[in-house]
């Protein structure tokens, strides 16, 4: 099995003037130096290009976070994957918030991802339970779910990037354990290897979020089937991601 190579991403979600995303990107300066870690950050669309020029030497992917399907049309108010290729290489999408206050489905979801493929976007999906579905016991059933609509007759290319996020851990300071974490990770794998094969699974990263920060993210990535983070809040401090990144590369050396 080829070595999988992790993934630090940060998801900036609506914050940041653009003075202070300035700033952000300034502070990033020598990440580049920590080996061994694919860096990832999404700013608002209105700052990727900015973002992208501002990071354009650093070796940081730049990523949406969220697109439409279609290449173009009339859909007023969205972005199409041509327009983020202009910008970005990367896409997060399903983000909780996005499937929670915007009512995305699993169904339009499956649209993005394959488009975002087709456009040699490199997606982050993201899936998770929520608090009550953990509390019934139906972590495995909502992500079995989730990966079998969202990848449905998706192909998958090799190093395919899964988030896992427990909706409860996201923005709460409450981070699952890190067995809580491995286990549905590990069920993830697991769901791909069924869905498509074990040689494929192999490949494929899998991330954790969920109040993640530069103190727990060693323990998480030295988790066997964890090969990264999803950094929301902790994402906005430089050093912050920095010392996520750097507790990354480390686990996984
Ligand atoms: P958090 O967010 O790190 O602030 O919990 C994670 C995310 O939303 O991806």
């Amino acid at each position: 099995m080829s070595k999988r190579i992790p993934v630090s991403a940060g998801n900036w979600k609506m914050n940041g003037t653009n003075a202070e995303v300035d700033a952000l990107c300034d502070g990033l300066a020598g990440i580049d130096q920590i080996r061994g870690v694919e860096v990832v950050v999404a700013p608002s669309f209105l700052q990727l290009a900015r973002v992208s020029d501002k990071l354009a030497t650093s070796g940081v992917h730049v990523a949406g976070q969220n697109m439409h399907a279609a290449a173009s049309g009339a859909f007023t108010g969205e972005v199409s994957p041509t327009q983020l290729r202009e910008v970005a290489g990367w896409v997060l999408l399903g983000h909780s918030e996005r499937r929670q206050h915007f009512c995305e489905s699993e169904e339009a979801l499956n649209d993005k991802v394959r488009s975002a493929l087709e456009h040699r976007l490199t997606p982050i999906l993201c899936v998770g339970e929520q608090l009550h579905e953990r509390e019934a016991g139906d972590t495995e059933a909502v992500l079995k779910r989730q990966i079998a609509l969202d990848l449905d007759e998706i192909y998958l290319p090799d190093g395919f990037v899964i988030a896992y996020e427990p909706v409860w851990a996201i923005g709460t300071g409450k981070a699952a354990s890190e067995v809580e974490a491995q286990d549905a990770c590990a069920y993830i794998r697991d769901r791909v290897s069924q869905l498509f094969d074990p040689a494929k699974a192999n490949t494929i990263r899998i991330l954790y979020g969920g109040s993640v920060k530069p103190e727990n993210a060693g323990t998480f990535a030295a988790q066997p089937d964890i090969d990264g983070a999803l950094v929301g809040g902790a994402s906005l401090d430089a050093e912050s991601f920095k010392g996520i990144t750097q507790a990354i590369a480390d686990a996984k050396r």
